[in-house]
């Protein structure tokens, strides 16, 4: 099913929660980790990060081709201009974090030269060390993962102005209900 102004398809809500929670789990994750000192129980965590995250891409590029096939949902209320620009430049910053995040962990790892072991599943080989593409990745990482935090925390503020001050059924699309599609922008 296509998505819909009065309802969404099962892609973009299952895709929208599974990757919201992974994102925001291993936002948190992955600044458990920095503030940990280097030792076994760190490696094995960062197994576990590397492993997600890998997987989590595999989703996000799925949803991403989805997005360009289907475009971002259609608004149900107007809002102010401005307000409008902030929300879909938010969209679309929270859409490329789901591919930049896992992409640059990816771009660390490999530039140090380490394989990477993808929940035992399968393994990503090294390709020698390449100390450039390690710095980028790292920066990409540790400042991308901060902007993507307060886009996220943009995004739920937006999402709870949606459901208690325009009252539009935003959230409620977004959980799969049916919403009255009369109250849409064309
Ligand atoms: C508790 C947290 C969250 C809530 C309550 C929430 C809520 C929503 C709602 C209501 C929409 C629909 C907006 C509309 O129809 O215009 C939406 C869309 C969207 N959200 Fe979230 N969201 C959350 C977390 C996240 C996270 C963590 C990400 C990514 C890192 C994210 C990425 C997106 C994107 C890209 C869209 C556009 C439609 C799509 O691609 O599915 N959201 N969100
Ligand atoms: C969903 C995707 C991911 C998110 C949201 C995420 C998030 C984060 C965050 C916020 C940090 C702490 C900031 C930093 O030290 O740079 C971090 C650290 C790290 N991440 Fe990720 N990450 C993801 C995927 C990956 C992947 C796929 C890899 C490697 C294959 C990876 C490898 C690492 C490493 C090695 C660290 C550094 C730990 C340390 O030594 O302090 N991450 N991650």
């Amino acid at each position: 099913m296509k998505d819909q102004n009065h309802k969404l398809s099962a892609a973009t809500i299952g895709l929208h929660w599974l990757i919201a929670v992974a994102m925001i789990g291993m936002l948190t994750f992955g600044l458990i980790l920095e503030d940990m000192p280097k030792g076994e129980a760190k490696s094995a965590l960062i197994w576990w990060h590397k492993g997600i995250g890998v997987a989590v891409l595999a989703f996000a590029l799925w949803r991403f081709g989805w997005r360009l096939v289907e475009g971002f949902p259609s608004a149900l209320s107007r809002a102010p201009a401005w307000q409008e620009r902030v929300a879909g430049a938010t969209h679309w910053l929270l859409l490329l974090g789901t591919l930049f995040m896992p992409i640059s962990g990816m771009m660390m790892s490999l530039g140090k030269n380490r394989p990477i072991d993808v929940l035992g599943l399968f393994t990503i080989p090294a390709i020698g060390e390449q100390p450039v593409l390690d710095q980028v990745g790292q920066v990409i990482h540790g400042l991308g993962g901060k902007l993507l935090i307060a886009a996220i925390i943009l995004h739920v503020v937006g999402a709870l102005k949606h459901q208690l001050v325009d009252k539009d059924g935003t959230l409620a699309r977004m959980t799969g209900r049916l919403v009255a599609s009369d109250t849409h922008r064309a």
